[in-house]
């Protein structure tokens, strides 16, 4: 784990060391709530990562840490086995040393479809609710951002992010074993907030708004990404069960819908950037996520319609602002 000490001097000069207070009591613990059993094995497999440090990185077009050269050749196979022990790799693609992990998703597609349309953020401090494996925390990072705090309570989605910090070693991207019901309330403090892929795995949506919407200073920019549905102003659909196979989806509003949502929960310039079906090349099975993808939750005789009949994913980014 990245030493915490920059962190903190960060999260103080934001005003917040009542939070700081709080990440010093618990996050050590955090890592011990590993249910499945996996963490010492992740923590091995992190420590015997080879020790290289990368002459180049890009992170502005791809996220690509070091050149195939830098790494011996014998040493290759055996690195991208270590990197294995990581899997399902679900968010990315990466390229360490040559070594190119061919994630479940595309994740550089939604970044290039919301970046023309938000604030820039060179010199911004931004928060990434749910940020899976901090791979959006990094293309913030190579836009300039000067902080990126990702939270996300996954374990191995805050493992995979430490095998990119071992590489980069970056202190101004941190990536937090928390869920948002444990921040900080009214934090007030983000020039940015992201929240995608999160807002239908929430109980409770418009909470989950104005969670979003107190993390963010006045002036500050919301972000936020989630599963749509076509209709109007008040077209709400709750699954009766699972969604695309996932348990865990509750509301999927239409683009009126959320907007009115976002409105509603006091945000201005609230504005649909932009709405896409996610297709069988930007979420599918690879050799690095070898378990069931877009292609098995999909109704293999219509495509436009989950596996239970439902309307298949639609998703549309919106933008807001914090008066
Ligand atoms: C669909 S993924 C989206 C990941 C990433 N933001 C992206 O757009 O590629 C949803 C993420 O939300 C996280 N998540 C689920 N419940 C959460 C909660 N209560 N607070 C914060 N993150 C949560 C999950 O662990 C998962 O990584």
């Amino acid at each position: 784990m990245m030493p915490l000490g920059s962190l903190y001097r960060q999260l103080a000069a934001l005003g917040q060391e009542a939070w700081v207070r709080q990440l010093e009591q618990t996050l050590s613990q955090k890592f011990a709530l590993d249910g499945h059993g996996n963490m010492a094995g992740w923590q091995q497999a992190l420590a015997a990562l080879p020790e290289i440090r990368p002459d180049h990185v890009e992170l502005k077009d791809r996220v690509e840490i070091g050149r195939a050269e830098e790494l011996e050749p014998a040493r290759r196979d055996a690195f991208a086995r270590q990197l294995m022990a990581f899997h399902p790799w679900r968010k990315g693609p990466y390229s360490l040393f040559g070594i190119d992990i061919d994630t479940e998703w595309r994740s550089d597609w939604k970044w290039e479809r919301l970046l023309p349309h938000i604030q820039p953020l060179a010199n911004r401090t931004v928060l990434d609710i749910g940020c899976g494996n901090g791979y959006h925390g990094w293309r913030m990072r190579g836009e300039g951002a000067e902080l990126v705090i990702g939270i996300d309570p996954t374990l191995l989605s805050v493992m995979q992010y430490q095998v990119m910090q071992r590489y980069l070693g970056d202190d101004r991207h941190h990536l937090l074993p928390l869920a948002i019901e444990e921040l900080p309330p009214g934090m007030a403090c983000f020039d940015s907030v992201f929240s995608l892929g999160v807002l239908y795995h929430r109980r409770a949506p418009i909470d989950h708004l104005l969670e979003l919407k107190g993390c963010l200073r006045p002036g500050g920019e919301l972000i936020l990404e989630t599963l749509v549905v076509a209709g109007e102003e008040n077209t709400v659909f709750m699954p009766p069960g699972r969604y695309a196979k996932m348990r865990n989806v509750w509301f999927l509003p239409s683009v009126a819908a959320m907007i009115l949502w976002l409105q509603r929960a006091g945000f201005h310039d609230v504005t649909c950037v932009d709405i896409n079906r996610t297709g069988l090349d930007e979420q599918r099975a690879t050799e690095w996520m070898t378990f069931e993808s877009l292609a098995d939750f999909l109704d293999p005789g219509d495509r436009g319609k989950t596996i239970e009949g439902h309307p298949a994913p639609l998703r549309a980014i919106f933008t807001a602002t914090r008066l």
